[in-house]
């Protein structure tokens, strides 16, 4: 792999009793976009602020390309960091048109710099817009010309901090898309931030799942939603259904029959965690479960209990046997009615098994 275009090294930030951001590395590839995510409060913009170097940082290092430009004795201002940002509260210049906002970070000739912003507007769909003023507009069509500006200089960074928030359905997967894919083609570092599972599974080459101010785990969408840390890492992604077991004899009973828990003693309690759309689910046509194998362990029985149609696909809840209530997502071809009897499988390779939640 290529050197990284920005390592964040051991970064902390206090404010009074809050420790905002607590010892958080983070590298950046050129062209690749990263995803910070994780909730309200958890340090995401703090992060951000201190890389733009807005924000001081009390301990930690920032290189970029491999040369230092933030340390506890060595800061470069942020004006000569050659990082783009789009803050939550971005402003434009009011006294500039939509054009002039554009351009107003741009070097090279009149028209170089009329036809990079010319060609910004366009990704963001504001064809046309450029003569106006920024009080003619509407706040998403202010956020979309901010988007812009931070991108037409080509920044070899780019931190953008939920940029597409404030814009509506229709319009944010476009720009969205539109807006990284020229920061791709720049072969920008792009760091995100985001809350939204969703949006960082669409958009991220790799993710950063951040709580409590830690980076927690990080990776590629497919390996941080598949293989969670922990049981909030795997409830961050998706509704989870939960069962809680005791280790007994390394063997802990579950209603899928028992798992392995080598290493835990006897008495250990143990969360179990499974998400909906990896229960699969069979007809109990005569009384005869599926068989089941190794890698699916035991079918458990229940009856619907609860069954609601979403769309795309379907929750449905099942009442077992012996009483535990779980839910599965289905593809909402069918619907099944209450009381029909199932029969439920989970793969063990999607049955997360961490020591319980304290
Ligand atoms: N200037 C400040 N003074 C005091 N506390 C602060 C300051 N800035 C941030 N904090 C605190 O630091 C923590 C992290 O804040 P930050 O803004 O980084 O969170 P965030 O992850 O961006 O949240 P959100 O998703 O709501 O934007 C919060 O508890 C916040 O209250
Ligand atoms: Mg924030």
């Amino acid at each position: 792999m290529s050197e990284p275009r920005l390592e964040i090294k051991n970064l902390s930030r206090r404010f009074a009793e809050t420790t905002a951001v607590d010892d958080v590395s983070i590298e950046l590839q050129p062209g690749q976009v990263t995803c910070l995510l994780g909730p309200s409060g958890c340090g995401k913009s703090t992060t951000l602020r201190m890389i733009a170097g807005v924000e001081e940082q009390q301990s930690g290092e920032i290189l970029v390309d491999g040369a230092l430009i933030c340390n506890s004795k060595h800061i470069v201002p942020p004006e000569l960091r050659n990082i783009g940002m789009m803050f939550q509260d971005f402003a434009l210049f009011p006294h500039l048109s939509v054009l002039e906002n554009v351009a107003f970070g741009l070097s090279g000739t009149k028209a170089d710099k009329r036809n990079r912003a010319e060609l910004l507007l366009d990704r963001v769909d504001l064809n046309g817009y450029g003569s106006k003023m920024p009080h003619q507009l509407s706040g998403g069509e202010q956020q979309r010309v901010a988007l812009a500006r931070a991108v037409a200089p080509k920044p070899k960074i780019m931190l953008l901090d939920e940029p597409f928030s404030g814009l509506d359905d229709r319009l944010r997967d476009g720009i969205r898309d539109e807006t990284l894919k020229v920061l791709r083609e720049d072969g920008a570092a792009v760091l995100m931030v985001t809350h939204d599972p969703s949006e960082a599974m669409k958009m991220a080459d790799e993710i950063a799942l951040m709580r409590g101010g830690r980076i927690i785990q990080s990776g590629a969408p497919y390996t941080i939603y598949n293989s969670p840390i922990d049981r909030e890492a795997a409830a961050f992604f998706s509704d989870i259904n939960l069962i809680q077991t005791v280790v007994k004899g390394a063997l802990a009973n579950t209603p899928f029959g028992e798992f392995f828990a080598p290493g835990h003693p006897d008495g250990t309690e143990l969360d179990i965690v499974i998400r909906p759309q990896h229960i699969r689910i069979d007809f109990d046509r005569s009384g005869h479960g599926p068989i089941p194998t190794d890698a699916m362990g035991q079918a458990a029985h229940g009856v619907v209990c609860r069954a609601r149609f979403l769309g795309q696909n379907s929750l449905v809840d099942f009442e077992l046997d012996e009483g535990a209530i779980l839910t599965a997502s289905v593809p909402s071809v069918f619907l099944p009615k209450l009381g029909t009897p199932f029969w439920l499988l989970a793969p063990r390779k999607n049955c997360y098994v961490f020591p319980k939640l304290i």
